[in-house]
């Protein structure tokens, strides 16, 4: 184990997934009665799924948009947005959510490595604009008009986006946390080990034990309402 406890002049960098978001009421994926019990992953987040039926995914995401769009921000996104403010530029918030609840609660930025419900993305040409509440097969790209446009989400076998600017957040990381994810999809799952052995002091802090707790130094566990908004208020002093 490697790392030391926060000091006020750490970088601290925080990835953040879908059990953060849980109590906002939006289903994670692989709990029970999880997202990937109901609809198979393979058909809706990949790009072959997305090519034998593209209305299936289409409706998926205009569900998951519609959800989205009702959930308010919990404790755990405001703990996060006041320590963003609380430390100007030492904070980088990551999440593999693709709801907006981290901006609804003040942070700024945040990085959206798995894209995001509210965007667009042409398959033909990568032309990105803001996605309606409703998309539809075959819908038009603005740019090049191709019927190909899709949400702006990384499905399995993409490649997640603002990669580099990550592993240079976590290669001088001071303090890395992990919150509500469950250490299954990489390379996120990977992010502490870079974190550690850039010398951070890693914290888990989930609901259960993830996929790689034995790469953290300390685990913090409970729903993130309560968990996070500690952590938080104990880094603040
Ligand atoms: P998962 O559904 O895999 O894991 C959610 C984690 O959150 C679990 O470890 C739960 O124990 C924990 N959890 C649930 N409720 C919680 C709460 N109230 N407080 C704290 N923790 C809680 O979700 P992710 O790890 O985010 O990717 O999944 C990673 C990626 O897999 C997603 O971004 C998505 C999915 O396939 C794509 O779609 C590309």
């Amino acid at each position: 184990m490697t790392g030391q406890p926060p000091s006020p002049a750490d970088h601290i960098v925080i990835l953040t997934g879908a059990g953060v978001s849980a109590e906002s009421g939006l289903g994670t994926f692989r709990d029970k009665g999880g997202l990937w019990e109901e609809y198979p992953v393979e058909q809706v987040a990949t790009p072959e799924g997305f090519a034998a039926d593209p209305a299936l995914v289409q409706r998926f995401y205009n569900m998951r948009r519609a959800h989205a769009a009702e959930a308010q921000p919990n404790d755990a996104h405001h703990a996060l947005a006041l320590l963003q403010r609380d430390h100007p530029g030492r904070v980088t918030l990551i999440t593999q959510n693709v709801d907006a609840l981290h901006e609804a609660a003040g942070s700024d930025p945040v990085i959206h490595m798995h894209g995001a419900l509210a965007g667009a993305l042409c398959a033909t040409c990568d032309h990105r604009w803001s996605a309606p509440q409703e998309m539809r097969a075959g819908e038009v790209c603005p740019a090049c008009a191709a019927p190909t446009a899709r949400p702006d989400i990384v499905w399995f076998g993409e490649m997640p986006y603002h990669m580099e600017e990550i592993i240079g957040a976590l290669s001088q990381a001071t303090l890395f946390a992990a919150i509500g994810t469950s250490g299954q999809v990489y390379p996120a799952a990977g992010f502490v080990q870079i974190a550690a052995e850039a010398g951070a002091h890693c914290v888990e802090i989930n609901l259960d034990a993830s996929a790689t707790v034995s790469d953290f130094d300390t685990a913090i566990r409970g729903p993130a309402t309560e968990t996070v908004p500690a952590w938080v208020d104990g880094l603040l002093g």
